[in-house]
């Protein structure tokens, strides 16, 4: 039950838009319905889709996300030109509910890209979100950079916005650069001062380039604000956004002080995060809060001791609130598939029959080479399933490696490329360089290998290893996660996966968000 007594805070998520911008965390067509799907069972109010102006492949990924859509807003990202509002209405309009999303950078230094004075800036506010206001009743605005942008100039822009109709007036922190005790102020002031304020909602977009984008979004709260705009994982551009799971879990675990409530269903988060962090390519570091692997796990004596007695001593959540099935018992290989759903169930993880079978196949196989299976492989076998299901122009066919100390590593690797079976064999400074090499004889291509990293999912030698492959090519990156108890062949799917996405990036026509300037407003 909620308790209508606090204040309602809407949350927007923008993984699919602010979020797949960070440099190489693009989603395929399909991740992104995925994606969608689980925030609107999660309970996100309101999603922004994507960009749709920026290439047939978001203006597809809104369309079909806002077709599918039900309760949840869909939203979508619009600069202050009119083809860009006219293309992102064209995407959004197939929502039950809608809503358009304009926005222009108002501090000096973004004023200055564009070349226009403030009177000019003025003007372009008012037609764009008039415009806007015609075709859909639902419209945010956004003063790009408004933490950076004169006091004065912000209330007369916020004000013209009101005036021409948006219901939505969001300020951001583009550069990440406010503090809390600021960011609560500004928007206090901003809702006293502007004319026409108490009829609007406000929200928060914090980056977190000092670390501060959690606290500078609640502390908005606190001022007034009543949306806050954030990703799963913390997902975008350089350090990235608020994370919805910090605040979220924070509203929930200290509304003594913060007496205000949100309608996500919580024990959804980590399935989520899982997702995105497979789907983006960006792991989620082990400290990270609330979805980290390490947030809810205790090394030293004492607090192993202190747990044992009563959990609240070094735990100020419950793990099964955010979707960790806390007490519950590792699966063998003499569980069943009723025991398996269950267990995907306990985890959050809704699946077809089909998909049951497949993921049932890949547990009694990781059951037979593993002790004991627990939650963590079981989500790996899924994110596993997942990246299988999809048609990719590489296939790994089989690998055999030998390596050790007698000489070179060496690789024999079938693969199919484009439907066609092929085979190599070669050798390298390592079982990874090996195989790596022949993926390229069979896939000759020039992408730089930007990052390799492995992580063990479980303890102990038979764990499995999660391995994170980002490469560059042509300023295109793309990136690939594979899990195994063979970090081997983990490291083969995940290198296979980062190229089939950039072969997925190089034939996709029309522009590229990455590509789009936001400066370009006239
Ligand atoms: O950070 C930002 O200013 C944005 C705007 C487009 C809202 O993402
Ligand atoms: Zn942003």
């Amino acid at each position: 039950m909620t308790d209508q007594s606090k204040d309602r805070v809407y949350i927007f998520d923008t993984t699919l838009r602010d979020g797949e911008q960070s440099p190489g965390a693009t989603m395929t067509h399909d991740e992104k319905l995925e994606i969608a799907e689980l925030l609107e069972d999660m309970g996100v109010d309101i999603i922004e889709a994507g960009f749709p102006i920026a290439s047939e492949g978001d203006f597809k990924a809104v369309k079909d996300i806002a077709e599918r859509s039900k309760e949840t807003v869909i939203c979508g990202l619009a600069r202050a030109q009119l083809p860009d509002i006219d293309r992102c209405w064209e995407a959004v309009k197939h929502a039950p509910r809608p809503r358009i999303h304009t926005f222009i950078g108002t501090s000096p230094l973004h004023r200055a890209i564009p070349n226009l004075t403030m009177d000019e800036m003025a003007d372009r506010i008012h037609e764009t979100v008039t415009h806007a206001r015609n075709l859909c009743d639902n419209v945010q605005w956004s003063p790009m950079d408004a933490t950076r942008t004169e006091w004065d100039y912000l209330c007369r822009v916020v004000e013209i916005a009101i005036k021409a109709g948006a219901t939505t007036i969001n300020i951001p922190d583009t550069v990440g650069y406010t503090a809390p005790r600021e960011s609560a102020s500004l928007i206090k002031r901003l809702i006293e001062t502007v004319p026409g304020a108490d009829e609007v909602i406000f929200a928060t977009h914090c980056h977190n380039d000092l670390g501060m984008a959690t606290a500078n979004a609640l502390a908005a709260v606190e001022g007034g604000a009543r949306q806050i705009e954030c990703t799963i994982n913390g997902l975008g551009e350089r350090a990235g956004n608020t994370a919805l799971e910090e605040v979220v879990m924070a509203l929930k675990t200290r509304g003594d002080i913060m007496p205000f409530y949100t309608e996500i269903d919580t024990r959804k988060i980590m399935h989520i995060s899982r997702r995105v962090s497979t789907v983006s390519g960006f792991p989620v570091q082990f400290n990270k809060a609330i979805v980290g692997k390490n947030a809810f796990a205790h090394e030293s004596g004492i607090h192993q001791d202190g747990m044992l007695k009563n959990a609240e001593t070094f735990e100020i959540m419950r793990p099964e609130d955010v979707g960790i099935a806390g007490t519950s018992l590792p699966l063998g290989k003499h569980s069943g598939r009723a025991a398996l759903r269950a267990k995907l169930k306990d985890l959050g993880v809704d699946v077809g029959d089909n998909q049951l079978k497949d993921i049932f196949v890949r547990f009694k196989d990781l059951a037979d080479r593993k002790k004991e299976v627990f939650d963590d492989d079981i989500l790996a076998l899924v994110t596993a399933h997942m990246a299988d299901e999809q048609e990719n122009h590489l296939e790994i066919v089989s690998l055999k490696v030998i390596c050790g100390t007698a000489g070179q590593a060496e690789a024999v690797l079938e693969m199919e490329v484009g439907g066609a079976e092929m085979s190599a064999d070669e050798f390298g400074d390592g079982p990874v360089d090996a195989t790596f090499k022949a993926v390229r004889k069979l896939y000759p291509n020039k992408a730089r290998l930007q990052l390799y990293q492995v992580n063990a999912v479980t303890e102990g030698t038979d764990a499995q290893a999660t391995v994170s492959v980002r490469l560059e090519e042509d300023g295109k990156i793309a990136t690939g996660q594979s899990a195994d108890t063979d970090t081997v062949v983990a490291s083969a799917r995940a290198y296979v996966n980062a190229l089939n996405r950039l072969h997925v990036r190089r034939g996709k026509t029309g522009g590229d968000v990455k590509e789009i300037s936001y400066k370009d407003v006239s």
